[in-house]
């Protein structure tokens, strides 16, 4: 039996020892850069002697240390004493605190974290670019940017290329009087033993950005085409109130000249169509574009019925069955398209 504890000991230590933290630790003491000392409470409910650990060795240099019943209190705190602290009963490790410092001043917080949103609605996304800090995690509201305790901090994310982090975050600010109202985003970012703190302000309209829109179809309408635009599903509703402009690139049949258009009837010889989305009222940024859309040649030549084509397409699809006709003779057999 002894022998079976000594090893769960040992597999304890060597777990926690190879662990490299990725997720933000449960407990951790920042001290500021003129702070020079500190006290890390030992999580323990039970009342009786313990003895503390930092990185899992035991302490050294007495004279930074000083233990008081159960908390451990650090003097003058720099570089070499930050790291994880961790209190014991015996083989039992009751708790552990990372002690860290805060970063120097002069990071970017709007380098660091580049926030979207799709809609108005409740949730946006915001993302971490820093791949130098392993933990992050991100809090909205005052509560946060504030320290408090209330503050619900969200730490999971999503990676994604080049080490970004992706966060879904929620806010509560009424999509119809957004004006007035700043979002506060703050993070907590640790690069070890390092902690950054930034508090990121912005209105929800600023972080803007639609998907991209829907083309659900084109219909000749004399010499032009109309062609009809749909919002992205995740736009807010009702539409009429939450208005959505559409631009239109198309390119020309005969030389290939693109143009755009901010209204919905466009030329009618185009070969192929895109569109993309703004909110036009604070000039959100673009969506990306929509895949381009083939637009057909109104002459359908290859309907079975003949006589239901228009006679100026009689003429043009005799025309093109001669050029087929002549192309497949001088070609392969394969007839292409
Ligand atoms: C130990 O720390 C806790 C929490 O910070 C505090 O409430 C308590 O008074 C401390 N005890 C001593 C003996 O300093
Ligand atoms: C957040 O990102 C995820 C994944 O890319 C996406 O599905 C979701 O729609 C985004 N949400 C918002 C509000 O932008
Ligand atoms: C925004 O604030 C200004 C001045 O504080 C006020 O006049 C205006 O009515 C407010 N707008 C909304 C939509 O609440
Ligand atoms: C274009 O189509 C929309 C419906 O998709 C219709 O409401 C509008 O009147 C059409 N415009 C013209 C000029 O025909």
């Amino acid at each position: 039996q002894m022998v079976l504890s000594w090893i769960a000991a040992f597999l304890l230590i060597s777990i926690t020892a190879s662990q490299e933290l990725t997720h933000f630790p449960e407990h951790f003491v920042v001290v500021r850069r003129n702070e020079n000392s500190v006290t890390l409470p030992c999580d323990s409910a039970i009342a009786g002697p313990v003895t503390w650990k930092m990185n899992d060795e035991d302490l050294d240099f007495d004279y930074f240390y000083e233990q008081k019943d159960q908390n451990l209190s650090v003097k003058e705190v720099d570089t070499p004493l930050l790291g994880e602290y961790s209190c014991w009963r015996g083989e039992t490790k009751l708790s552990s605190t990372l002690l860290l410092q805060e970063t120097e001043e002069g990071e970017d917080i709007d380098a660091l974290l580049t926030c979207h949103a799709v809609s108005y609605d409740c949730s946006f996304n915001c993302t971490w670019t820093d791949s130098r800090y392993k933990m992050v995690r991100l809090g909205v509201g005052p509560e946060c940017s504030e320290g408090q305790t209330s503050c619900q901090w969200v730490s999971k994310y999503r990676q994604t290329e080049n080490e970004k982090l992706t966060f879904e975050l929620s806010h509560n600010i009424s999509p119809y009087a957004e004006e007035n109202t700043t979002l506060e985003v703050t993070a907590e970012a640790i690069d070890n033993p390092f902690l950054l703190r930034r508090t990121k302000v912005f209105y929800l309209r600023e972080i803007v950005v639609p998907e991209s829109p829907e083309i659900v179809s084109s219909q000749v309408v004399g010499q032009k085409l109309n062609v009809t635009i749909k919002p992205p599903s995740s736009w807010s509703t009702p539409h009429s109130f939450f208005s959505l402009e559409h631009e239109i690139e198309y390119v020309y049949r005969d030389d290939g000249r693109a143009e755009r258009s901010l209204s919905s009837l466009i030329p009618k010889k185009i070969s192929k169509l895109r569109a993309r989305s703004r909110d036009p009222l604070v000039f959100s940024s673009w969506s990306q574009w929509t895949h381009w859309k083939n637009v057909r040649k109104s002459c359908r030549c290859k309907k079975k019925t003949k006589s239901e084509l228009p006679s100026q397409c009689l003429e043009h699809c005799k025309k093109k069955k001669g050029q087929r006709r002549r192309k497949k003779a001088k070609k392969s057999p394969n007839p292409g398209k």
